[in-house]
């Protein structure tokens, strides 16, 4: 047989001086692979006598494992290696200029979140966020909305089934309105209270005007004594600073929600012709927020005494606010991500919205 010591110089050199994943993974196969060096000695040892072929296997199993490791210790250094060099080759300057015909679109839904984030953020309010997936309790149950309440049917929700439990009661739903984050929020901090929960809601409803997944916002001020006429100077200096006007006719129509009482829906004024809706003017009205003073039982469940506190909550379809704004007819255009649509409704990324520096600075949609 073969000097062993020497040839495991001899290979483990050659493994070790491998210049990459390939000439290593080349090398392997020459060596162990079924042809290869050290395989073919293995073979070898059938044909010696059984004493000579115990000692030369020993050697020759020492022998594998050497090599073995070194192509293990190879191969870890040469993927460092390879990912460095990998890193280094996808490296982006984040500093140079945008390519013009690279630059992307900020949608209109992300625009009307910042817009209203910026006109409430003016006004001393938080941000809020809920999860998507909620259970009953935070959906309905907190909201004063008991199981067979009425106002759950009107929801068209979709339920997730809860894996631990085939009760109905206990399955969970993707959130049918932001409302839940009021519970959450109450959970989480007593008054005072001033936060508005802008997110996605899912409803089963799909036509021009609904897509089974929308977005809203939900407004909650909570205090000693916060009253209606707080709500509706509040939402009356919303309406003005998102549609950029100075006067805007409002009116507020008794309504009803389970977690307010009493409740109200407002609408502002408009024009409403054949083929055009032209808003802070008119005779006509566009119904646009639900809103109303904060249930006393809905505080109980948020774990505030209602003796004490009270407060307004409002709720806003954002997609809606976003079409008459931006004049997009039709809501399930919205999330078909047609590159030509989002060139035309869409805004430039670097227009940040600010109450100083404008909301939509160029009046409309970027064209
Ligand atoms: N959650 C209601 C809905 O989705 C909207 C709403 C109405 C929210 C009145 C409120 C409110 O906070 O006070 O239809």
């Amino acid at each position: 047989m073969e000097n062993t010591e020497q040839l495991q110089k001899e290979l483990t050199a050659e493994v070790t001086a491998a210049a990459d994943m390939k000439a290593l993974e080349e090398l392997r196969v020459a060596i162990l692979g079924k042809k290869g060096r050290i395989t073919e000695m293995m073979k070898g040892l059938g044909a010696m006598p059984a004493e000579e072929r115990k000692e030369a296997g020993k050697t020759l199993n020492i022998l594998k494992s050497k090599v073995e490791e070194a192509l293990e210790s190879r191969k870890q250094v040469l993927e460092v290696q390879e990912l460095n060099a990998k890193l280094a080759d996808e490296k982006i300057d984040v500093t140079l200029p945008v390519r013009p015909e690279k630059q992307g679109r900020i949608h209109p839904v992300s625009k009307i979140f910042e817009e209203v984030t910026a006109i409430f953020g003016e006004m001393g309010f938080s941000v809020a966020e809920g999860p998507d997936i909620e259970d009953q309790f935070h959906n309905f149950n907190a909201l004063n909305m008991p199981a067979n309440h009425p106002a759950r049917q009107m929801q068209d929700t979709f339920y997730i089934p809860n894996p631990d439990s085939e009760d109905k009661d206990d399955s969970f739903v993707v959130r049918t309105h932001t409302s839940p984050v009021q519970i959450r929020t109450m959970e989480k901090q007593q008054p005072p209270i001033r936060i508005i929960a802008p997110g996605r809601t899912y409803r089963s409803d799909y036509d021009a005007t609904h897509t089974p997944m929308f977005h809203q916002v939900e407004g909650l001020v909570i205090g000693k004594d916060i009253t209606m006429a707080h709500l509706k100077g509040c939402l009356y200096d919303f309406v003005k600073a998102f549609f950029e006007l100075d006067n805007i006719p409002v009116r507020y129509r008794p309504s009803f929600f389970p977690f307010t009482e009493p409740s109200a829906e407002m609408d502002i004024g408009c024009l409403k012709s054949k083929n055009e809706l032209k808003i802070g003017a008119g005779t006509d009205w566009l119904e646009i927020l639900g809103c109303g003073m904060v249930h006393p039982n809905v505080l109980c469940a948020g774990g505030i005494d209602p003796d004490v506190y009270q407060g307004f909550a409002f709720g806003v379809g954002l997609d809606r606010l976003a079409m008459l704004k931006y004049g997009i007819p039709d809501l399930r255009t919205f999330f078909e991500s047609d590159i030509r649509w989002l060139k035309h409704y869409g805004f430039v990324p670097l227009d940040i919205s600010s109450m100083t520096g404008g909301l939509s600075n160029n009046g409309g949609a970027a064209r």
